[in-house]
């Protein structure tokens, strides 16, 4: 069995899946509460929470799963990108228990940790496919050839689709985290209200830009421009908009049969239905992870630890994390 831990931002997370991807448990323990009155993560914080939270997600994930340490034959654990304070807690609690038991250690990439959510059971995606990962850190797409393995072809030259979720909630007065407030918002609003700009649609390569529709939110919102839920509904509208045609002419300049979305703010219904709707008009296959393993949690860390070559014991004592990729 495979024990995950997660803590690159602010949920402390710990899960056992087996070597053929089946989930025995999947713990998360969110800190959002605890960041809210800040309006965003605070780091230190975040890593202070962390060192209280990992050790009972590891008792409880096991507890959950019916195991005992007894029971696990590899730990896998996010390495990087995320908080390097958040990273380093996780690291060193997996570390620390890996060479407790003299087990291998699997050190994941959490942007590939987002992927393998796909390859869980009762329902895995098999590549090809194309990705399009959008999270509160990352806006990319990549061509996925195999397990394990992926070529970003296009990302985000600013904000992530995520952080303009959070950002746009914020600038409406609703709070941090923001995403998933702003989407119930929107629900009751006119996304035709406002024309918001989806930019880089249509232009050379597969990056994406969200600044400038922040900038265009302010400044209605400034202006006093109208009802929060068109606000909100027009703006949710724009992020859609962006990702899913960007990931459209990904898909047809790629030749891709399958396109994948993955991420936290793959939770979002719109985003979801909208993909959907293109996916048939463009003749290929959407692949959506359940909407609980979009948003991070180490299930899909020890997910992507199976296509992973395991660092023996004690080998890999001396890893360090890293905030961001080189
Ligand atoms: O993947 P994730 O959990 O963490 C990172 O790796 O960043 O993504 C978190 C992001 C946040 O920006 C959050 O606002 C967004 O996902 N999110 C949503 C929704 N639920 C979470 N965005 C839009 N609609 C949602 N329902
Ligand atoms: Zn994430």
């Amino acid at each position: 069995m495979i024990l995950g831990i997660e803590t690159s931002c602010d949920e402390t997370a710990a899960a056992v899946v087996s070597p053929e991807g089946v989930i025995l448990s999947n713990v998360i323990s969110s800190q959002a509460a605890l960041h809210a009155p800040y309006g965003g993560v605070v780091p230190e914080v975040a890593s202070r929470r962390h060192l209280e939270l990992v050790v009972p997600a590891v008792e409880r994930a096991l507890d959950d799963a019916g195991m005992t340490l007894d029971d696990i034959s590899t730990v896998a654990v996010t390495e990087g990108p995320g908080l390097i304070g958040a990273l380093l807690v996780g690291l060193s609690a997996a570390k620390a228990l890996a060479f407790a038991r003299k087990l291998p250690l699997v050190p994941v990439n959490h942007l590939h940790g987002h992927v393998a959510a796909l390859y869980l059971e009762p329902d895995p995606v098999e590549p090809p496919f194309l990705a399009l990962l959008a999270s509160g850190g990352h806006t990319l797409l990549a061509s996925v050839e195999a397990r394990g393995d992926m070529t970003v072809i296009g990302s985000s030259l600013d904000d992530a689709a995520g952080e303009a979720f959070d950002k746009g909630a914020r600038l409406l007065g609703l709070g941090y985290p923001g995403g998933a407030a702003l989407e119930q918002l929107a629900s009751g609003g006119d996304p035709a209200a406002h024309a918001f700009p989806a930019a880089m649609v249509g232009r050379p390569g597969h990056d994406f830009s969200f600044s400038g529709l922040k900038t265009a939110l302010a400044r209605a919102v400034r202006d006093g421009g109208g009802a929060p839920a068109d606000l909100a509904a027009s703006y949710q509208a724009a992020i859609v908009r962006a990702l899913v045609e960007r990931a459209a002419e990904a898909v047809e300049a790629t030749g891709a049969g399958t396109l994948a979305v993955v991420g936290g703010v793959a939770r979002n219904s719109v985003l979801r239905e909208a993909a959907a709707r293109r996916c048939r008009e463009l003749g290929v296959r959407l692949a959506l992870a359940p909407p609980e393993l979009c948003s991070d949690n180490a299930a899909m860390i020890a997910s992507a630890a199976r296509f992973i070559t395991p660092l023996p014991f004690p080998d890999y004592l001396s890893r360090d994390a890293y905030a961001t990729v080189a």
